[in-house]
């Protein structure tokens, strides 16, 4: 099947300038883009740019050309692309045990569960995979505790979440999206939770109002949403607003987490501890979904043998990789290599056009830059000339870019992708 749409590939004009591929033969970017088109659902709307390899900060196209990644996957490549230590741990495992599913014990699902616990200071994590199934799980966790801890009467339970979030796709995720094109036309939607503006205490504090509400589900710094940091003082509040009305304070840190904010969590900028943090992406280096909850045993408990689980969560070759890429991060000291470069870009945006770069926000190398819409301009524009310039960034809501490149980046690298944002604004005027 695929020689045959090969054959045909080779067939037309423009392969002759293309590379070969993975399968020795060669493709083209359009060639690519065609491909998906033809065969993939049409979920996702990409940036024109077909790669096929990617080292620490670097990826490649098809054609070989070289890019400097600025979105890291959403933040799950903090690593960098291919990290030595998280590949050869992925390859040990892989010819070990792979999955045993929780029917029975494997033997490095506890080695891992007491390193994450320590390194994080919970009693325990429940492993999932993709960072949505940890919301899930944290919302399930919550509801139970509500009622067999809280004392909330059967299916009362509410949980609050906050104007922007974003916390993955499935029909409860989205049922607590304001963005319309996450929810509309996905209808009907999740009872039982209720969303409240972002960064505002005096609304938290009403909605506490409700003796049924069991949780507070919040991104610590909104990623989806382009970037938005909270007032300082926000998490502080938010922490002591739920520990005053008995209600679980959920740290959504799928993004956040991870060194991503130059912190081991986003959180511990402003010294606080959730009752239930959500770790993802970033938990694999990049390589499969590795997700997980922490929280103590008074919640944790209150989900029993039977009531929840993944037939991946927590495989042996997910546990393999997710120290190996914890490891990563402290080893190389990423959070604090984050914090400090974060603080160097920040301040050269800032020095960037105003009548284009309306605002530079963020925190250690989770940022966004906000873009002057104009007929000449915008972020998606913007982007395809990054691209020209070899640097890949995605506009998220039309006019925000946001610059979340690897950890890994050197300050020698990131001056010169800098020079690059800097020629390709000017390029604009
Ligand atoms: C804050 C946050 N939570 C959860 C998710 C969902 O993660 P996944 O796409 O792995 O399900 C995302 C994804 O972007 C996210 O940014």
């Amino acid at each position: 099947m695929l020689s045959r749409l090969c054959r045909s590939f080779l067939q037309s004009p423009s392969v002759s300038s293309a590379v070969r591929s993975q399968s020795g033969l060669a493709i083209s970017s359009q060639q690519v883009f065609d491909r998906e088109s033809r065969y993939g659902a049409h979920n996702y709307q990409p940036l024109p740019v077909a790669l096929r390899e990617g080292k620490g900060v670097f990826v490649w196209d098809v054609e070989g050309k070289r890019y400097y990644d600025f979105l890291s996957a959403y933040s799950a490549v903090n690593q960098g692309h291919c990290h030595p230590k998280i590949v050869s741990a992925l390859q040990e495992q892989a010819g070990v045990l792979t999955l045993t599913s929780r029917a029975f014990y494997a033997e490095i699902l506890g080695h891992y569960e007491q390193y994450i616990t320590s390194l994080f200071g919970y009693d325990k994590v429940l492993p999932m995979n993709t960072g949505v199934e940890a919301g899930e799980t944290a919302c399930k966790l919550a509801r139970k505790w509500g009622y067999t801890v809280k004392g909330v009467p059967a299916n009362q339970a509410k949980i609050i979440f906050a104007e922007g979030n974003f916390w993955g796709r499935t029909l409860a995720a989205i049922s607590t999206s304001t963005d319309p094109s996450s929810y509309e036309g996905f209808g009907p939607y999740m009872p039982g939770f209720e969303v409240i503006p972002y960064n505002d205490l005096a609304a938290l504090e009403k909605s506490f109002e409700d003796p049924n509400v069991v949780a507070f589900m919040v991104e610590p710094i909104q990623g989806e949403a382009g970037v938005v940091v909270p007032d300082p003082g926000y998490l502080p509040g938010v922490q002591q607003l739920c520990s005053k009305n008995n209600v679980l304070f959920i740290a959504d840190e799928v993004q956040t987490g991870l060194s991503r904010t130059g912190k081991r969590l986003c959180v511990d900028h402003e010294n606080v501890r959730p009752d239930m943090v959500l770790l993802g992406k970033a938990l694999s280096g990049g390589i499969f979904p590795v997700s997980a909850v922490l929280a103590d045993d008074d919640v944790m408990l209150s989900i029993k043998p039977g009531e929840h689980g993944s037939t991946y969560g927590g495989c042996p070759l997910a546990c393999k990789v997710a120290i190996a890429s914890l490891e990563v991060l402290e080893d190389e000291k990423l959070a604090e290599h984050s914090q400090r470069l974060g603080v160097i870009l920040r301040e050269e945006l800032n020095k960037l056009d105003k009548d284009i770069v309306t605002l530079v926000r963020g925190k250690g190398l989770l940022n966004a830059i906000v873009i002057r819409d104009t007929e000449d301009f915008d972020a998606w524009k913007v982007c395809l000339k990054l691209r020209d310039n070899g640097l890949l960034a995605k506009p998220t809501h039309g006019d925000i870019i946001r610059f979340a490149p690897p950890l890994v980046i050197t300050e020698e690298q990131l001056h010169e992708c800098v020079g690059i944002i800097k020629n390709t604004i000017m390029s604009f005027k």
